[in-house]
Parts: C-alpha cells; structure tokens; sequence
C-alpha cells in the first residue's frame, strides 16, 4: 500500500519551497523505502529550485540524509528492513563500460528507482539527485542504500551523502592529495571545508583556505587550515605563492563554481599541479584563458563529481574515522531545523550563515 507522507516540494523556478503531501509507493523489484532521520540542505537543492539543474518541475528536494531501511521489494539482497543506511546518488550499474573496466566511480548508468513518487493528484515529482530526503520517507533503488555503523548520528552521518563526501572526496580521490603537499581550497563552505578536512587526513603539510566571508576562514582553520587567505581584500593567487615559497600550490580546489574562482585556482597551483573543480557552474558560465598557458603549466585539470566516491567503499570507512575522532563530521552541522524550516535555510545559507543546516526528523 502506498504511504502518504510529508516532503518539501519546488513547483516552479524561484518559488519559495513548500511542505506537500507525498505518496510514496511500495517498493518494486531493486527498490527499499526508507524513513529518513536526517537531511542535510546542499547547496545543490537551492540550485535545484533556482532552475539551475534542469526544468523538471516539481522537484522533491533533499539528498544529504541518513535513515533505516523500512521495506525492500523483491530481489533485494544488500540491504533489509531495519538496517541504518546512508543515502546516495551513486548506485553503480556493473554493467557500463566504465564499471566493466573496473572504475565504477565514473559509472553512467548509476541506479534510482524506477516508480515514481507523486503528489496527491498524481503529478510525479523529480527527487534531487534521484534521492529526495526532505520527506518523512522516500524510495530509492536499494543500492543507493549504504549501510554503515547505527552509532553515527544521523545528522552528521547523511552529511557523507552529498557535499562532505564531494569536498573530501575532492582532496582524497580526485586530487590525490599526499604527505607533504601544499593544498589551497577556495571557497570554503560545506564543502570546500571538507576539502580542508580531507587534505588535513590525507597529510598535507600546507593547507590554505580562501573565501571572502572571514566566519568560513575561522571554522577553515578549527578543521585543520594552516593558512587562511580573505580574497576581497587581498590577491588569492599572490597570497597563495607568497604562502608556498612562490611557487603555488600542489593542489589546489575550487569549490565555489564560478569562472573567476576557476581562473585563480588555476594560476595559483604550482607548474605540474593539479586544479580539481568541485564547484557547480550554471550553463551560461564561460572561461577564458590562454591555450599556451594552460599547456605550458603543465599538471592536470580535473573536476570532481561526488568526490569521485565509491559509496560501499568510502562511506563505511569514513563513518570509522568518525567513530574514532578522525574526522569531525558534527563540526558541519552548524544547525539542526525541522522540516519546515528548509526555506528559511536556503536564506541563511546564500546569507553564508551556516556551514549546514539539517532537517532532523
Ligand atoms: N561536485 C559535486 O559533486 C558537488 C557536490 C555538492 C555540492 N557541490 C557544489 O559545491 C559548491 C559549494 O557548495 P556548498 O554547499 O559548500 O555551498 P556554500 O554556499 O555553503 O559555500 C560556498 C562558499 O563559497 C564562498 N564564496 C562565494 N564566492 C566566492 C568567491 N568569489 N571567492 C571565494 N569564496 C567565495 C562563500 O562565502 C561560501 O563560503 C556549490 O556550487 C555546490 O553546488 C558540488
Ligand atoms: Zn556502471
Ligand atoms: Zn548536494
């Protein structure tokens, strides 16, 4: 029997968001719904609702969430009812091409469920990045379900779910950040300081935050930045060389997602170094640099999607360094709200106020 829930919906580009009731389908064959704890509110969600992803309206917003399994359809084997899970949006297929060649990181064909959640008058809704959270309880395929340790919090637990995982992932995976190196992130919200934490846990020697909000440069530097640099006021791409010996840096990320922070992540790495794009532009952004300087500094361009992460790999993993006090995953969770208050925190969050807001059920 299908459930009636609540969830948070946008109907329509730069419409405030609204509480609907959702119903929520039995799961199918590959399908488990699940009854949410927690969601955070990403910075994407706000994307979502501005029209800057795609224009299927009505959107079931929410993707950063942890909960417990309630019931799984037939066929399913890796989770059951009862389990605690961490949701996300990349169930590999094991079928694609990249998955066939062994980096399911890069999968295409990632699994969501394939019934549609919908209003009461039977308008199917499109859930954020395939998961839709903001709701007491939402269906998902059962391998966007990644069971972890039920002693985690779900608040700090679901962070691992979007943009803690992207920024961390972004130093660890993708940048291959290693003992030693010289790291800048720039912009350093949710999740540029989750770069920051993932360059502290994979043992860079220099890490230096930039953002033009000096509240973000001080949490940057309780999570392990050695150097912080205020680019209203000061040259990012000098202050940079000036902190690595004049060189740049080794790595450096940018988790802002706009053409100018992209062209100062790029001459501030060092020759050889590696820029990694974390940050999500919108369709009209441009960049304009020259050729001869982008072959003659040499290095790697790369971007980052989800922080090139493995879910069954990587979230088991860093909720144990959470577990052990390596990884201050509650440092993020600036607030914890109730289900109506997302609106409110998509304010808080373009006034910079919080690193992460979180739903709490
Ligand atoms: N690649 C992925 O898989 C992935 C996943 C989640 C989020 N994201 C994207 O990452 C970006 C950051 O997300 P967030 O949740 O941390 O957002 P956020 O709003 O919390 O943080 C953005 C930060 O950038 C700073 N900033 C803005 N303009 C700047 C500038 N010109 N120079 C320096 N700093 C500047 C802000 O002060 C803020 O601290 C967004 O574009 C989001 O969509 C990407
Ligand atoms: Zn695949
Ligand atoms: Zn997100």
């Amino acid at each position: 029997m299908a459930q009636q829930v609540r969830g948070v919906v946008a109907r329509a580009k730069g419409e405030p968001v609204r509480i609907e009731t959702v119903v929520v389908p039995d799961p199918g064959p590959g399908e488990a719904v699940v009854k949410v704890q927690a969601c955070g509110v990403c910075h994407t969600d706000l994307h979502y609702r501005e029209g800057g992803i795609n224009d299927e309206f009505p959107f079931l917003l929410g993707h950063e969430a942890a909960g417990v399994v309630e019931s799984v359809g037939e066929g399913v084997t890796e989770v059951e009812p009862g389990d605690y899970v961490i949701l996300n949006w990349r169930a590999v297929c094991g079928q694609c091409r990249a998955c066939k060649r062994g980096r399911p990181q890069y999968c295409f064909a990632t699994h969501n469920a394939k019934q549609k959640m919908t209003l009461t008058d039977g308008t199917e809704l499109a859930p954020a990045l395939g998961i839709g959270a903001f709701a007491e309880k939402t269906l998902v395929a059962a391998g966007q379900c990644t069971k972890v340790d039920p002693a985690a919090s779900p608040a700090a637990a679901g962070l691992l779910g979007c943009g803690v995982m992207a920024g961390l992932g972004a130093a660890i995976n993708t940048g291959g950040v290693g003992r030693g190196d010289s790291v800048a992130v720039i912009g350093c919200g949710g999740v540029g300081n989750a770069a920051v934490v993932g360059a502290r846990l994979a043992g860079a020697a220099k890490i230096i935050a930039v953002d033009i909000d000096d509240r973000k440069l001080e949490t940057a530097r309780g999570l392990g930045a050695t150097d912080t640099v205020n680019s209203r006021s000061s040259d990012p791409i000098e202050a940079i060389r000036e902190l690595t010996g004049g060189f740049g840096a080794d790595v450096v990320i940018e988790a802002v997602g706009r053409p100018e922070t992209y062209e100062q992540a790029f001459y501030a790495r060092d020759l050889a170094g590696t820029v990694v794009l974390v940050g999500v532009p919108t369709p009209e952004m441009r960049i304009d640099l020259p050729l001869l300087d982008v072959f003659g500094r040499g290095g790697a361009l790369k971007s980052s999607w989800y922080g090139d992460c493995l879910p069954s790999r990587d979230f088991p993993m860093l909720i144990d360094l959470y577990r052990q006090g390596r990884l201050d995953l509650d440092a993020f969770v600036t607030e914890t709200i109730a289900l109506d208050e997302v609106e409110k925190a998509f304010e808080r969050m373009h006034h910079g106020d919080v690193l992460r807001s979180v739903v709490v059920f």
